[in-house]
């Protein structure tokens, strides 16, 4: 990758974090262990998560422009976060990236700094 421009660029901008954000979450919906703790109104979560991986990819601070401070593994608290519904959470982003038609060397960058966080924001054990 060419190291001179963020990952949001290269993935595609704005167009392209939107159509991951679009894959992503009927794909999230439908898994089992994911579904049930999500809103059934998935629109708002959507546009957050649009705004926060702008942010997280090196594009323009979107989300913390309009909801402060991330602070998102306290944001995730009040919800059951298990090492399984971690991995769960990544493979929905390993599919919708292939999904979104991302090359797959990016992918792999992006789905690993990823990783991280979804790994920090397990909070239960069951
Ligand atoms: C580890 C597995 C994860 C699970 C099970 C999970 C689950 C959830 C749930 C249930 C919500 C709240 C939906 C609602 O508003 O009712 C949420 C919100 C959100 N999640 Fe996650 N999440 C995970 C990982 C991540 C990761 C890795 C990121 C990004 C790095 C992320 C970004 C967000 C954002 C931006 C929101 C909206 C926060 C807000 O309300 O402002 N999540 N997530």
């Amino acid at each position: 990758m060419n190291r001179n421009i963020s990952l949001y660029d290269a993935l595609g901008g704005e167009a392209a974090i939107r159509s991951i954000v679009e894959c992503f979450y009927p794909k999230v919906q439908n898994h089992p262990l994911l579904g049930p703790i999500f809103p059934e109104d998935i629109n708002p979560v959507m546009e957050k998560q649009f705004l926060f991986l702008t942010q997280f990819f090196g594009g323009p601070h979107l989300y913390s422009e309009q909801h402060g401070h991330p602070m998102m593994r306290a944001r995730h608290l009040p919800f059951p976060i298990t090492p399984e519904r971690a991995e769960a959470w990544l493979s929905c982003m390993r599919e919708a990236l292939k999904e979104a038609g991302i090359d797959s060397e990016l992918a792999a960058f992006a789905l690993e700094r990823l990783s991280g966080p979804a790994h920090h924001f397990v909070n239960t054990t069951e």
